[in-house]
């Protein structure tokens, strides 16, 4: 059992980091586009820390999440949040956001 979360950045670290210390199994997507990789090694440290590198637009790497492990709940934070292409191209990122949901949710529903 266990707890998928895509995007180790400003949210998805904080939570990730309570999900673990509350001694559960997270899985992560993250292809560290804005966050650097030592996130990984510092939440590792806090517990069982899965990571699936790379982009939750791409199908294979979000089987590879959902194959994991049981999953029990998703919590989908990955995203161009808080850099220069957010904000240059708001239409692209926001279009990129709802898109990515829709490969998700096959998974949610494998795991129901
Ligand atoms: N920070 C806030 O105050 C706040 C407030 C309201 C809503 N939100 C929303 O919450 C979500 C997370 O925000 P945040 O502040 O943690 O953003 P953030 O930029 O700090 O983190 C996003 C993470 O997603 C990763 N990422 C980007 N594209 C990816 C991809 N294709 N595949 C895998 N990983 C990818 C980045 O590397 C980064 O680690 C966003 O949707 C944001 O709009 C944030």
């Amino acid at each position: 059992m266990a707890t998928l979360v895509t995007g180790l950045g400003y949210i998805g670290s904080a939570l990730v980091q309570r999900l673990l210390s509350m001694g559960q199994t997270v899985i992560a997507v993250e292809n560290f586009f804005s966050t650097p990789r030592t996130v990984v090694e510092t939440l590792g440290s806090v517990g069982d820390l899965r990571l699936i590198e790379g982009s939750i637009d791409d199908v294979k790497t979000l089987e590879r999440a959902f194959g994991a492990a049981t999953i029990d709940a998703v919590y989908h934070l990955a995203a161009q949040a808080s850099t220069s292409p957010c904000r240059t191209r708001p239409t692209r990122s926001m279009l990129r956001a709802s898109q990515v949901i829709e490969p998700i949710v096959p998974g949610m529903n494998r795991n129901r």
